[in-house]
């Protein structure tokens, strides 16, 4: 199915998270059980921020699954720790039961926790086509249009036939353990947060120019086979559309 860009621009991130709440309230009118899959990043952290705040009674808790798409080497207690952060942000305030929540064991060997992570998605997760799926896959977007951990100097990792592989961060050289395009591209619903102008060009280059980027940008490379891709932006991030 072709890609279809859905595009929603708020005026601050308080309505972007509050937008992005009534999109997945309304999966959950459709779906018993929703496998959710999050992302590290400032946008998810004022996003949780807004849950626990403002939907701790509102969302049903319960019925969400929690994974993640990738995670930094350290151990939970490290400020790095995208798990770390969500417990710190949403867990530790709302009422997610604890078998609920499936995360990357950022302190074990990385290459031995992607094998783990690869298996455990097969596990738990309904398989489309041979392969895990989401009902949705919240993705950040980096300065360099990285996403989940696939950087622009390892993007042949988006490729990959493993559902999770290990990623090398380009700068600081820490490992982290990432999902692949096979399992991003098989979800039902990906949907993009991004906010701030340090985005608004790459937010540019993926939204109007895609065809040039796309053996630069693994962003580039988010084609879900369901046609449904969202982005919630803010009004800096969307700010050269
Ligand atoms: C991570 C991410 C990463 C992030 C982007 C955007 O763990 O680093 O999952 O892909 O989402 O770098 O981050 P910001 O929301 O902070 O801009």
């Amino acid at each position: 199915m072709e890609k279809i860009n859905t595009i929603n621009t708020f005026d601050t991130l308080a309505a972007l998270s509050a937008g992005f709440t009534e999109f997945m309230q309304q999966l959950l009118t459709q779906k018993a059980v929703v496998n959710i899959n999050l992302s590290g990043g400032s946008t998810p952290k004022a996003l949780f921020d807004h849950w626990a705040k403002h939907e701790k009674d509102s969302i049903p808790w319960k019925r969400l699954r929690f994974f993640w798409g990738d995670e930094r080497c350290v151990p939970p207690s490290d400020e790095m720790s995208n798990f770390g952060m969500t417990k710190r942000h949403l867990f530790d305030k709302v009422p997610v039961p604890a078998q609920n929540i499936f995360r990357i064991l950022g302190e074990n060997d990385p290459e031995q926790e992607a094998v783990r992570y690869g298996q455990l998605l097969a596990k738990e997760l309904p398989m489309a086509d041979g392969v895990p799926q989401f009902d949705l896959i919240i993705l950040g977007l980096g300065d360099d249009a990285h996403t989940a951990s696939i950087f622009p100097q390892c993007i042949h990792l988006w490729d990959s036939p493993l559902y999770c592989v290990v990623a090398a961060h380009p700068e600081s050289g820490m490992k982290r353990v990432s999902i692949t395009g096979k399992i991003i591209n098989n979800a039902s619903q990906v949907a993009f947060l991004v906010t701030g102008q340090g985005k608004a060009e790459k937010v540019r280059d993926l939204l109007i120019n895609h065809d040039q980027y796309i053996d630069q940008y693994p962003s580039a490379r988010v084609a879900p086979k369901s046609g449904k891709l969202y982005w919630f932006m803010d009004k800096a991030a969307a700010g050269l559309l």
